[in-house]
């Protein structure tokens, strides 16, 4: 295998430019992330310019028309290093009940891809499509690669869980590292799937959608609505008694007050909360009952546990919750892999 790794690797040098973080610049981030960010809290309200600073805007310019505006183009994101942004791949592609079956952002798909691995990188330019804004809507950059974990997993058996979708989770990485500032600063990741237990609350920060009590989603506009806020409790499906099971990759939160739900627009928002002092997230906001207009107890959120994906995304992008570099054989396949598939 060391002739192969050799080889891998000296592709890796010359063609591959993700930039993974260094095990210097992870050390960084362990000791900057979650520190000193405000997240004083009232339900339900705008909140303030210096508030949830790892909040941006993540807008998807589609090569597919009449796409459903709201999901496809227009989406919320946490800042995680200086060139990582976490949200949801329904932000940049189309799914069914048991796969994920294309990109809206004209990144071919080859299904010979998935059996190599299951994770989709996409690159430039098709990744170049994702803009990431502040919430004024400057733009602080461009995607130049995509990671889109366990895009190529399918669900075979449906009856493994009642509740299973497609893993809908996805790294950003930026072209250029972002400057920290007031208002653009990193929160930490969760470690594990313990990091969501059930009861504990969570602080949802998204650009969606609040429409009125008695009615749906208007659909427009999205570009515009500022950064909200509201606090929700993670529910504990797998009570023993009650039959519901879940997917470990997901988690189920509700709003504490049962007022109020995310809604289009929020995808890719993370939920957050204290982990050892420091502001950590530990869900990404994927699905809603939004449409349902309920606004009541019956509303539930959907998010995946970034727990869950921590060691994939440690392998693939250099954020990892111990110190230390990673830089694995499968990595690099993957990697070389990608080389095959653009020449
Ligand atoms: C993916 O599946 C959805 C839902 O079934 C369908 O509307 C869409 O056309 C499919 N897209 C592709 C690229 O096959
Ligand atoms: C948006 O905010 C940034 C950072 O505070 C600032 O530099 C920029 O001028 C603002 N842009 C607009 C259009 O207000």
């Amino acid at each position: 295998m060391r002739w192969l790794q050799s080889i891998v690797t000296i592709c890796l040098i010359v063609f591959v430019d993700s930039r993974k973080l260094t095990a210097e610049e992870n050390e960084k981030r362990l000791e900057d992330c979650g520190k000193n960010v405000k997240s004083k809290i009232f339900n339900g309200r705008k909140a303030e310019i210096d508030e949830a600073p790892w909040a941006v805007r993540i807008n998807t310019y589609t090569n597919v028309k009449n796409i459903d505006e709201t999901w496809s183009k227009h989406c919320s994101g946490t800042l995680t290093s200086p060139r990582h942004i976490l949200t949801a791949t329904h932000c940049a592609a189309t799914y069914t009940e048991t796969e994920w079956n294309g990109t809206v952002i004209d990144a071919p798909i080859y299904r010979k891809y998935c059996e190599e691995q299951s994770t989709l990188i996409v690159r430039e330019v098709a990744a170049s499509r994702i803009v990431v804004r502040l919430r004024n809507r400057t733009e602080i950059g461009r995607a130049k690669y995509l990671f889109m974990f366990n895009y190529c997993r399918k669900i075979v058996d449906k009856n493994a869980y009642e509740i299973q979708y497609p893993d809908d989770i996805m790294i950003i990485e930026l072209s250029e590292d972002v400057e920290y500032s007031s208002e653009l600063k990193p929160v930490c990741v969760a470690g594990n799937t313990d990091d969501n237990a059930p009861n504990s609350h969570l602080d949802l920060f998204g650009f969606g959608d609040d429409p009125p009590r008695d009615k749906p989603s208007s659909l427009k506009n999205l570009h515009d609505i500022p950064l909200k806020h509201h606090k929700v409790e993670i529910m504990d499906m797998n009570k023993e008694g009650t039959s519901k099971r879940m997917d470990p990759r997901l988690f189920i939160a509700k709003s504490v007050t049962r007022t109020s739900v995310a809604c289009p627009g929020d995808s890719g928002a993370g939920g957050v909360k204290e982990i050892d002092k420091r502001t950590t997230v530990v869900g990404v906001f994927t699905k809603t009952t939004c449409k349902f207009v309920y606004r009541d107890k019956r509303d539930e959120e959907t998010y995946a546990s970034f727990g869950f994906y921590a060691n994939d995304v440690c392998e693939y992008t250099g954020i990892c919750t111990t110190s230390g570099s990673f830089s694995s054989l499968k990595y690099q396949i993957t990697v070389l892999f990608l080389f095959y598939y653009f020449i």
